[in-house]
């Protein structure tokens, strides 16, 4: 790396700073990269969220066409690496669900995957006594999950190693930058309200419970958005709660209870599972994700924020294009210093 490369920084140290700083070492070789960020690994959003592959229908990109194109290149991100010894180290692995509901068949669908992962059926009869009584819908599918507990210092470790820097501080504006770098990803998630003063981005206030349960092999949905996700170290997620507009960062007793009863209904089994830890983050919510080019106080910038409840399964996706954009941003005599 020698001093005229291009200086490039990342805010940002979630799955989608990371994955975009990944992405921007493997395209661009020969590039001095910083990543700051105020928030690392256990402190980030992305360490609550169980991580499973399964996109909703608040997941929006411009167009039907990007957003099908970002879940696409995001599956068969995580498929190189699943393919790989790695896989385990990066915090990968399959799993399959089960998805009920008693009161509609069409939210047990989704049709942004079902053309992607290995399986997804209709249940039998028998199967919708599975899980207590009083299922009258199901569906069945494959798909993986990815812990941010371990892709975060994963790939970390490895930008390192190919010499890219960290520095621990919180950005406040884009013009302290200025002259500092030749182009700057923003992937601050919820920070890009403020950063940006983004009226779209909204949080969308989600709580967990992490238990001990080694023996669940499975993940279950029911309705209400009640899920439990196994993972890699015996330790399962526990949800969830979507509330909208809400910046409250304490776990609330009340949630926890809540979560607890739906779960516990679904998979009795779970009352005997010891908690580990009860977490809260903000999901930062915005229709359409943002991922643009823009001049931000003579600072080029690349957008790459809001992608909701789906930033770890769909951060490979949005990044990708995120760099297509820098690169050609970089390239561009767009007048980048005022
Ligand atoms: C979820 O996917 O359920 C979730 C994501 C982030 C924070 C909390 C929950």
């Amino acid at each position: 790396m020698d001093n005229n490369s291009p200086k490039i920084a990342v805010i940002g140290a979630g799955v989608v700073g990371m994955t975009v700083a990944k992405i921007v070492q493997q395209e661009l070789r020969n590039t001095n990269i910083t990543i700051i960020a105020d928030a690392f690994t256990e402190d980030t959003v992305s360490c609550v969220a169980a991580g499973i592959f399964r996109p909703g229908t608040s997941f929006k990109g411009p167009t039907k066409e990007i957003t099908k194109k970002w879940i696409n290149d995001s599956w068969y991100f995580w498929q190189d690496i699943l393919k790989t010894s790695e896989a385990p180290l990066a915090g990968l692995m399959p799993v399959s669900s089960y998805i009920f509901s008693k009161e509609n068949y069409f939210v047990t669908r989704n049709h942004l995957i079902e053309d992607l992962v290995p399986i997804y059926r209709s249940v039998e009869k028998d199967e919708l006594k599975l899980c207590g009584e009083g299922w009258k819908y199901g569906s069945y599918f494959s798909t993986i999950k990815i812990g941010c507990d371990r892709y975060l210092p994963w790939v970390e470790k490895s930008f390192i190693e190919k010499g890219g820097k960290i520095d621990v501080k919180k950005i406040d504006s884009f013009a302290s930058l200025l002259s500092k770098f030749d182009l700057v990803f923003n992937c601050t998630g919820l920070g890009a309200k403020m950063l940006c003063g983004d009226h779209d981005l909204v949080a969308l206030r989600g709580q967990v419970i992490k238990v001990k349960a080694p023996w669940l092999k499975m993940a279950f949905y029911g309705d209400y958005d009640t899920y439990m996700i196994p993972g890699l170290d015996g330790v399962a997620t526990l949800g969830g709660v979507r509330q909208y507009d809400s910046y409250n960062k304490d776990v609330c007793k009340y949630d926890s209870a809540a979560i607890m009863e739906r779960c516990c209904q679904l998979l009795p089994a779970l009352k005997q599972a010891e908690v580990v830890a009860h977490r809260v983050g903000l999901r930062p919510h915005r229709v359409p994700v943002r991922v643009e080019p823009e001049v931000v106080d003579g600072v080029k910038v690349v957008h790459c924020y809001g992608h909701g409840g789906y930033g770890v399964m769909c951060a490979p996706g949005t990044a990708m294009d995120a760099v297509r954009m820098g690169v050609d941003f970089l390239k561009s005599n767009v007048r980048s210093k005022m």
